[in-house]
């Protein structure tokens, strides 16, 4: 009996950063490794959360409202929309993978740039839609050389602002320039993960774009800037039609009671989302400053993570790292060969980080 297959249109396209992850997945390393490898927010979460938790925990045997209730509503305050124009998910993860079921087939293209967010191109490629992929202009999301691909079959576009992996970033009136020039038929999901530190005002204000176009989604998360990556809460804005017709696809509790109480307790804290912003920003000025000082190349970045080049395969420096108990993402898998994504950590992780890179110059300079 032959082994079973996954199917034919999904053969040899599997996600390597899903694979990596099971190479890696190792409860010990976890606690010994300072990681630096997956833009999770090391400042932690707010401290009002624990308590949270423990207050829902008594009502964990009722299902969630299917709506994310109360959050949603919290939510639309913040946002000055309407409850109707926010779905609340499991994360982005599982909001992309909903828009792609939603809103693709096979006959659709599926269209973004490269390298960005790979989940993006995983959920496309699982419901058989094809990928475009345009490559990063000057390490930036390629929003004119996207529009000129654009045609009927064109259904979805992803954009990633800030990008994963490049912490570059588009304005509002890019996007909103970008976007008159879509057709009404193709839809433009902006992932906006990292956009909460971003510090001019620009990072509140694409929300009320929703109201000018139907053909918008725009993705959030309780991952990054609020640091609850393990408890799983994103969310869409969209216009309500876009929103119901999601929603109904949903899977009816896709939240958890824990989840939800720590993500309302989170957006009201808003001293620990100004000391996470302002401790990113401090610590990222450090790197920009002891990088510089030994010459070494780097990608401005208005993210949580930088983009550093070692001029070294990068393979062998997430190696050299990870033999001194430290992860980071080598650039390979996106094409970016002699480049390493560094989250940034806390200011001890990231001194750490500099004694380590120190030892790897000097090994460099030995085999010279
Ligand atoms: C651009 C981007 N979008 C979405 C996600 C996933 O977010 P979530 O934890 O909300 O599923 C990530 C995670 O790293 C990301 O980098």
């Amino acid at each position: 009996m032959g082994e079973i297959q996954i199917k034919n249109t999904l053969q040899g396209l599997e996600n390597k950063y899903i694979k990596r992850e099971l190479k890696d997945s190792n409860e010990s390393k976890e606690q010994l490794f300072i990681q630096l490898d997956r833009n999770e927010n090391n400042f932690g979460f707010s401290k009002q959360v624990p308590g949270a938790i423990n207050q829902a925990i008594s009502e964990s045997y009722i299902y969630t409202n299917v709506f994310g209730e109360p959050l949603r509503t919290e939510l639309a305050h913040y946002h000055q929309v309407l409850p109707d124009n926010i779905l609340v998910g499991n994360g982005s993860f599982e909001l992309i993978s909903l828009i792609a079921q939603v809103f693709l087939d096979s006959t659709s293209i599926s269209l973004t740039a490269t390298p960005t967010f790979a989940w993006y191109r995983a959920a496309s490629l699982l419901v058989g839609a094809k990928v475009k992929e345009i490559a990063l202009k000057e390490h930036a999301f390629p929003l004119r050389q996207l529009i000129e691909q654009v045609d009927s079959d064109v259904k979805l576009i992803w954009l990633c602002n800030p990008n994963n992996p490049t912490g570059t970033y588009f304005s509002y009136h890019e996007l909103n320039d970008f976007l008159k020039e879509i057709p009404e038929n193709s839809l433009v999901v902006v992932d906006e993960a990292y956009i909460d530190f971003v510090t001019t005002n620009e990072n509140y204000s694409v929300a009320k774009l929703i109201h000018k176009y139907k053909k918008l989604i725009i993705l959030r998360t309780f991952s990054k800037i609020h640091g609850l990556a393990g408890l799983r809460v994103g969310y869409a804005l969209a216009d309500n039609s876009i929103i119901e017709q999601l929603f109904s696809f949903k899977i009816p509790p896709n939240t958890n009671r824990l989840a939800l109480a720590a993500a309302r307790t989170s957006l009201k804290d808003r001293t620990h989302y100004q000391y996470v912003q302002q401790a990113v920003n401090v610590e990222k000025k450090y790197y920009y400053d002891e990088l510089s000082k030994r010459q070494i190349r780097f990608i401005p970045s208005v993210a949580n993570f930088i983009m550093i080049n070692f001029e070294l395969d990068s393979e062998e420096v997430v190696a050299f790292f990870q033999t001194n108990h430290l992860l980071v993402r080598g650039g390979k898998e996106y094409g970016y060969d002699q480049w390493v994504r560094v989250t940034i950590g806390k200011h001890s992780e990231n001194e750490r980080f500099f004694k380590v890179l120190d030892q790897l110059i000097d090994r460099v300079k030995v085999k010279k």
